[in-house]
């Protein structure tokens, strides 16, 4: 919280704008430069609103405020449309534009976003080699830590299911919540109950959907990425080092709940 006497509160001390205007180090003088540091900055300041909203997800479902947590989600699927739309924008930017100052950010990479990082690891994706990324970098790797030895959003998400009465096996509510989840039977058949039943389990039902939805724009995003990194930098290898393009294509697949996809295949006739 920051400290301002009534007097001292306007638009600018309010919102440190002279501050965030000063905070895009240009490292050429190529007009498009400006617009690749402001696009990444923006990302990141909604990345950090993703990160506020899911953590306040988390209080709603230990809560088991359901209608809440429903609504929390919607705000994070609405600003990933945001994210998802303003990708057009930096495609105005020409691959030709782009090859004359992409050498002075090397080795700088999005693949180092601490912040996409944390979103990942707290929905699931909690990995050794990106946090292994940040050895170098300590405040950082800490900020990641933080999330590895947590229950995820899914968890919390299950523990819900056990509280509103489905069978959840021990095993998965007292999990070793450092290790990938694995998909579970009894988990996918409370998930079957919900959608062959909506009506009577209405508010979980459409939790389902709107964390289906975030998932589903999560990956919406990385294709939108993909696509954007393809047209500008074609299979060039990535200034962060991978395999640029065909690795992100690798990753458009994964999945924060998985039972959530699983189950679409048990609604309705084969
Ligand atoms: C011209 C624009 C861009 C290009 C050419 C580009 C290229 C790449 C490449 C090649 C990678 C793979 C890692 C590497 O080796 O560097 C990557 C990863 C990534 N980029 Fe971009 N990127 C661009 C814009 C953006 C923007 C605007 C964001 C918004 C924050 C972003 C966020 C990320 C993230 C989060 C990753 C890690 C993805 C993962 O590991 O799953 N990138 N990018």
């Amino acid at each position: 919280m920051q400290s301002l006497s009534h007097d001292q509160v306007n638009y600018m001390t309010y919102l440190k704008v002279s501050e965030l205007l000063d905070l895009q180090g240009l490292l050429s003088t190529h007009h498009d430069e400006m617009l690749f540091i402001v696009i990444h900055q923006v990302f990141e300041l909604w990345f950090k609103q993703i990160m506020h909203e899911l953590e306040e997800l988390i209080r709603c479902f230990e809560a088991d405020n359901i209608q809440r947590g429903i609504k929390v989600i919607n705000r994070i699927t609405t600003i990933q449309k945001v994210l998802i739309t303003q990708i057009d924008v930096l495609e105005t930017m020409t691959p030709t534009e782009f090859s004359e100052f992409r050498d002075n950010l090397r080795p700088a990479s999005g693949f180092q976003s601490v912040q996409f990082r944390e979103i990942e690891f707290l929905c699931g994706l909690k990995n050794e080699n990106i946090l292994n990324m940040f050895s170098g970098m300590p405040l950082l790797k800490a900020r990641l830590e933080k999330w590895v030895g947590v229950p995820t959003i899914y968890d919390h998400f299950i523990r819900v299911l056990a509280r509103r009465g489905f069978t959840i096996p021990d095993g998965v509510l007292n999990r070793n919540v450092q290790e990938p989840y694995q998909t579970n039977e009894a988990v996918l058949a409370a998930i079957e109950v919900i959608y062959k039943q909506p009506e009577a389990h209405y508010d979980l039902y459409t939790l389902c959907e709107a964390l289906l939805n975030f998932d589903e724009n999560f990956n919406l995003w990385r294709y939108r990425h993909v696509k954007m990194v393809e047209r500008t930098i074609g299979m060039k290898t990535g200034t962060g080092g991978s395999a640029g393009a065909k690795y992100l294509m690798g990753t458009i697949t994964s999945r924060f709940f998985p039972e959530l996809w699983d189950v679409r295949a048990l609604i309705g006739t084969y």
